[in-house]
């Protein structure tokens, strides 16, 4: 079968298309997956320049990939989990968790660490969902429990958790600020956005207080200044930054550091609400597997609307 391939770390040179790779071998626990299309996130790129090599050194050649949607064309012992062979389902099969990697034609992974696809988007919109969709569920559901008349500040909006989070955020009753740049104002308006700055040309810690909650996608200054705008006893969210124990004191806030993890459980109800709230995913452009080095570039260096998709 066809794989996107790595052989060291590095940028867009050291990724190969192997037209040979073995197809994986199923085993107990395990579900193999003919992947129909495969969404890209930061993390792939950041995998490819081995940004995680110190947690999980990878073994070469390895197959980059992350998110996807598919079909199951084999169950290994132990992982009915309620799943037949011909099911659509999407999830995650990450080298970093022991998976064989979603830039494949086919990918084996665990089967807690997939979901049935939801059935009013199509596979190239799923396969853009399980990573942003679960960070924006565990987020906003789980960490922070955001109810009805609850102000939110969601940072970076028009990104793939953005701009799934302003959805739910609003779903769930919450007043939403979200920051963006300027060309970005008219997509997050019509998510549902209720209050929207543009972070090029607009301090938000001097526009917005009193908030409930921030969830956090860009870290570093943005994360710092944040804590500025939550009420006594809110509560930050951060994809990127550990909690600053000396901030969270200064302004009585609770800070967490989000390490999403696409389980079946969060995967089934992310699909549930998508299904019945007629969710959108926005998918900006889409590649063929052959042009793979492409797409993740175009991902870390243009910071598109919603999301890029490879089609397998
Ligand atoms: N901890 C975890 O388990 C976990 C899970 C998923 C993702 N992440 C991380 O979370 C981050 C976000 O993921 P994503 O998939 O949403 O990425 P993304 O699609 O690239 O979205 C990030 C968005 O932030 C915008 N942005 C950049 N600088 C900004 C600023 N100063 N203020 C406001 N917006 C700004 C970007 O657009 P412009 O620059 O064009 O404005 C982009 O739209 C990534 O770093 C990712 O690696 C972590």
């Amino acid at each position: 079968m066809k794989s996107i391939q790595i052989n060291k770390y590095g940028g867009s040179d050291v990724i190969g298309i192997n037209d040979n790779v073995p197809i994986p071998k199923v085993s107990t626990g395990k579900v193999l997956v003919e992947v129909k299309a495969s969404g890209v996130n930061p993390v792939d790129w950041k995998i490819r320049e081995g940004y995680f090599q110190q947690m999980v050194p990878l073994q070469f050649p390895a197959t980059l990939g992350t998110d996807f949607s598919g079909i199951i064309k084999g169950l290994g012992e132990n992982a009915s989990a309620g799943f037949n062979i011909g099911d659509e389902v999407y999830g995650q099969a990450s080298v970093l968790s022991g998976s064989s990697g979603s830039f494949a034609e086919l990918v084996l992974t665990n089967i807690d660490n997939i979901g049935p696809k939801p059935k009013t988007l199509n596979p190239i919109e799923t396969s853009g969902l399980p990573l942003v969709g679960v960070s924006a569920w565990q987020a906003l559901v789980e960490n922070i429990g955001l109810s009805k008349n609850q102000k939110i500040l969601i940072h970076g909006g028009a990104g793939g958790i953005g701009s799934i989070a302003i959805q739910l955020a609003k779903h769930l009753g919450g007043f939403v600020a979200t920051t963006v740049k300027y060309e970005d104002k008219e997509f997050v308006r019509q998510l549902g956005a209720d209050e929207i700055v543009d972070y090029t040309a607009q301090n938000f810690e001097d526009i917005l207080q009193d908030f409930d909650a921030v969830l956090d996608t860009v870290g570093g200054e943005t994360y710092k200044k944040s804590f500025k705008v939550l009420k006594n006893n809110g509560t930050i969210v951060s994809m990127l930054e550990q909690p600053d124990s000396n901030l969270m004191k200064q302004y009585g806030v609770k800070a967490i550091f989000q390490f999403t993890e696409t389980t079946n459980e969060r995967l089934t109800k992310l699909a549930q609400w998508i299904d019945q709230n007629n969710i959108k995913v926005n998918v900006k452009k889409t590649f063929p597997l052959a042009e793979t080095a492409k797409a993740l570039e175009y991902q870390k260096d243009n910071h598109p609307r919603g999301k890029v998709v490879i089609t397998i």
